[in-house]
């Protein structure tokens, strides 16, 4: 009998997905990630495959605009990081329309507004998930900048600001009608946070309602937890916390691929090279101790690595314990 027949599920996986103009193939996003997803951290998710396209981390409009040196910085991508979903962050409508206008000047692929963060550093300002509370302001912002750019334009939203409040149907709606080319969708509310399950239910409803792309998000980090998302009717997926803990979780996901703790330790090494390269000494050993706080979830013992990293204070420290750390592995 053929193993596919009868009532046995056919296992899905994204396939490709046309947002606006870009046609993204798979239909697979890096998340943007504050602290995490700069250069070298996109370059090495792509290195490992399967990653359809890669998100920049949040850009502040006010800053971008200023032409604050570190916002630059954030902000600069490398020609092999394409197809890259600029994301921008702000309230202010003309701003994050000047913003929009730099980042497709600079070759992003898609800009993509926040209205998602649930930070309160980024939402005390009406920034993020905050523009959840006001759908005019919403509105304002996207056709701001919908009209000064030609390359496609996205949303990043929560399902709202609290359960009583669930407003992306209306977030939804308010973005076909103002050309906005697909939303990235993260199926919980801002009070929510990250905890309990993300409610798939709400990612269904609004791809029920939108004929732009709807791009599933939160919680995949396995097989079970893509298929789920997958169930939803979604068009695409993002991940972001996964990707943190294994930059090639799009691979494993979708080619079966792994990595052994060793193989891991010597890509913290290289990425740790490449950051020390583009930012001064403390920031990059700032942004490594995160990375390998996060990396070390994924190594057996990965707990004594990062109760070393708590120890350390310079780049050589690091180099040593890292090495140290390789040679204790097996493999
Ligand atoms: C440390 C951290 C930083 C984040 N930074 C951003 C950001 O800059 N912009 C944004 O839209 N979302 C940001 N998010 C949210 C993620 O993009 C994503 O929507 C959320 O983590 C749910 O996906 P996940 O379950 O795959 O982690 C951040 C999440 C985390 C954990």
């Amino acid at each position: 009998m053929n193993p596919t027949s009868g009532t046995a599920k056919q296992k899905q996986v994204p396939g490709t997905v046309k947002i606006g103009t870009l046609t993204v193939k798979p239909a697979t996003f890096l998340a943007p990630i504050a602290d995490i997803t700069d250069g070298p951290f996109r370059r090495i998710v792509r290195s490992f495959g399967d990653v359809g396209a890669v998100f920049t981390e949040m850009i502040s409009s006010d800053a971008y605009t200023r032409s604050c040196e570190r916002t630059l910085h954030m902000a600069a991508f490398t020609e092999d990081e394409h197809p890259i979903f600029f994301q921008i962050v702000g309230k202010d409508p003309a701003r994050m329309a000047q913003a929009a206008i730099l980042a497709e000047t600079a070759g992003a692929d898609a800009v993509d507004i926040n209205m998602g963060c649930p930070s309160s550093t980024i939402t005390r300002h009406g920034s993020g998930s905050a523009l959840l509370k006001d759908l005019k302001l919403a509105e304002s912002i996207v056709s701001a900048v919908r009209k000064q750019i030609s390359i496609p334009l996205t949303v990043k939203i929560r399902s709202g600001w609290n359960r009583d409040s669930l407003v992306f149907s209306e977030f939804g709606k308010m973005a076909e009608e103002n050309g906005v080319n697909a939303i990235f969708f993260h199926g919980r509310t801002r009070k929510e946070m990250f905890r309990d399950t993300v409610h798939y239910e709400d990612i269904t409803r609004l791809k029920s309602e939108c004929s732009i792309p709807v791009i599933g998000n939160g919680d995949i980090k396995d097989r079970d937890t893509l298929e789920k998302m997958m169930d939803t009717g979604c068009d695409g997926i993002m991940i972001a916390r996964a990707a943190i803990k294994k930059p090639w979780i799009f691979a494993e996901l979708l080619s079966g691929f792994r990595l052994s703790p060793k193989e891991l330790i010597s890509i913290m090494e290289k990425q740790f090279r490449e950051l020390t390269e583009i930012y001064p000494e403390k920031l990059a050993l700032h942004k490594m101790k995160t990375l390998s706080g996060w990396y070390s979830r994924s190594i057996p013992g990965g707990k004594k690595l990062r109760s070393g990293l708590n120890r350390i204070h310079s780049q050589a420290e690091l180099t040593v314990l890292l090495s140290e750390f390789k040679n204790e592995i097996s493999h």
